[in-house]
């Protein structure tokens, strides 16, 4: 089996699908593995480490896509990208399944297409979890981002010059990335408080030594696959009025609330905004979808009420060795066990993991519900 990784074309994309160390792993395990020249520079793996292990450097990489049986990348094709690959061949990224107007365009292109976003979030496939592997390194970094805009200090010191009190972090979300947020602000010094609509969060959330702000609710918020559902009316009104309180007091606040496939619900308003001290930082993690605070930008900085709102879209790039590092893992951990003695890949369409990873196949499109209405298949 061929398997081809291509340079990421999106802006300010910087990791690469596969790394020395799975390149290794692919070779031995009977594939041939062609790279696309300098794929992985951004992320520190020069050419030279992918051909060390085994890998060849396409002279043109055009004519490789189009032998190649299977695609490793990190971003969603676009049109180009399609265009060049073979009928039959199958492709593992992340697809952006719910908001990709190429969906469709997938079947057409006569491939198969495993969605990484879509490997369900159960113990077994732990290992092959990109949501969770970059969000983890999201939740860091936004703790380091709002370091980098805040300035004071995270720790309480005593100094000769007298005490300097820690900063109060609040957290919005607490799952992969806000947990993680979470450990890293505490590692810093900060004080905590993290605030999530999931009971289950306040155990956890406890165990990392923060304050959980807890709104009363009749029922659970969790879902049945560990999400968060939509909450009522009036469970927002009380939600909004506890965060406001809590937001006036705190200096940095890290928002990573969402419900997959929705906008980010509003959870910190302008007023809010305006209620927080001068030079306060709010890093808007759901900015993509929305975000969870209206006065964030995609992509910029900007400084509203005198806050400093931070939305970056693609934390993980910014780590982009580690977030290749671990994304890698995540594919070659979902590919391996469909690997045949003799390198080809065979998909067990009985496994959950694979059948809900699964978007389209040999051109037939799996889940309709994804497409915008009137574009099924
Ligand atoms: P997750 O699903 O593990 O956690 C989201 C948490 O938000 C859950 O615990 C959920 O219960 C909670 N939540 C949902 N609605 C809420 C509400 N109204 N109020 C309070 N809590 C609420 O998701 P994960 O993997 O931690 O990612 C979190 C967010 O970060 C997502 O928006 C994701 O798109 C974003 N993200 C952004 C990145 C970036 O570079 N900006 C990188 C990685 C993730």
């Amino acid at each position: 089996m061929l398997i081809a990784v291509p340079a990421e074309t999106q802006l300010n994309e910087k990791r690469v699908a596969a790394t020395p160390e799975t390149v290794k792993k692919f070779i031995a395990a009977g594939c041939d593995v062609v790279f696309e020249k300098g794929a992985g520079v951004a992320a520190n793996y020069p050419d030279s480490a992918f051909v060390e292990q085994g890998a060849a450097l396409a002279d043109d990489f055009s004519a490789t896509c189009a032998d190649a049986d299977l695609i490793l990348k990190v971003r969603s094709l676009n049109a180009e990208e399609l265009s060049r690959l073979k009928h039959g061949s199958t492709v593992a990224s992340l697809a952006n399944p719910f908001g990709n107007p190429l969906l469709q365009a997938y079947a057409d292109a006569g491939i198969s297409c495993f969605c990484m976003e879509m490997v369900p979030r159960i113990s077994r496939a732990q290992s092959m979890d990109v949501l969770s592997s970059q969000a983890n390194i999201a939740g860091y970094k936004s703790v380091l981002l709002a370091m980098e805009h805040y300035q004071r200090f995270f720790p309480m010191l005593m100094t000769a010059a007298g005490t300097v009190q820690p900063a109060k972090v609040l957290v919005m979300g607490a799952g992969v990335a806000g947990l993680q947020a979470i450990a890293t602000a505490r590692r810093m010094g900060a004080n905590v408080e993290a605030f999530d609509v999931r009971a289950a969060a306040k155990e956890q959330v406890e165990s990392l030594g923060a304050k959980f702000v807890e709104v009363a609710a009749d029922a659970d918020a969790e879902d049945s696959g560990g999400y968060a559902k939509e909450m009522d009316d009036d469970y927002k009104r009380r939600q909004a009025e506890l965060i406001a309180e809590h937001a006036a007091k705190s200096d940095i606040i890290i928002t990573t609330a969402l419900i997959p496939g929705r906008p980010a619900p509003v959870l910190i308003t302008e007023d809010m905004v305006k209620s927080m001290k001068a030079g306060s930082v709010i890093v808007d993690m759901a900015v993509e979808m929305g975000g969870n605070c209206p006065l964030s930008e995609m992509d910029q900085v900007v400084v509203k009420h005198g806050v400093t709102l931070v939305g970056i879209t693609n934390i993980p790039a910014l780590m982009a060795t580690d977030a290749s590092s671990l994304y890698a893992r995540n594919l070659f951990n979902f590919i391996a066990p469909m690997l045949q003695d003799d390198g080809s890949l065979q998909m067990n369409r009985e496994d959950e993991v694979v059948e809900a990873a699964l978007l389209c196949v040999d051109g037939e499109f799996l889940k309709p519900e994804l497409l915008p209405k009137g574009e099924a298949s």
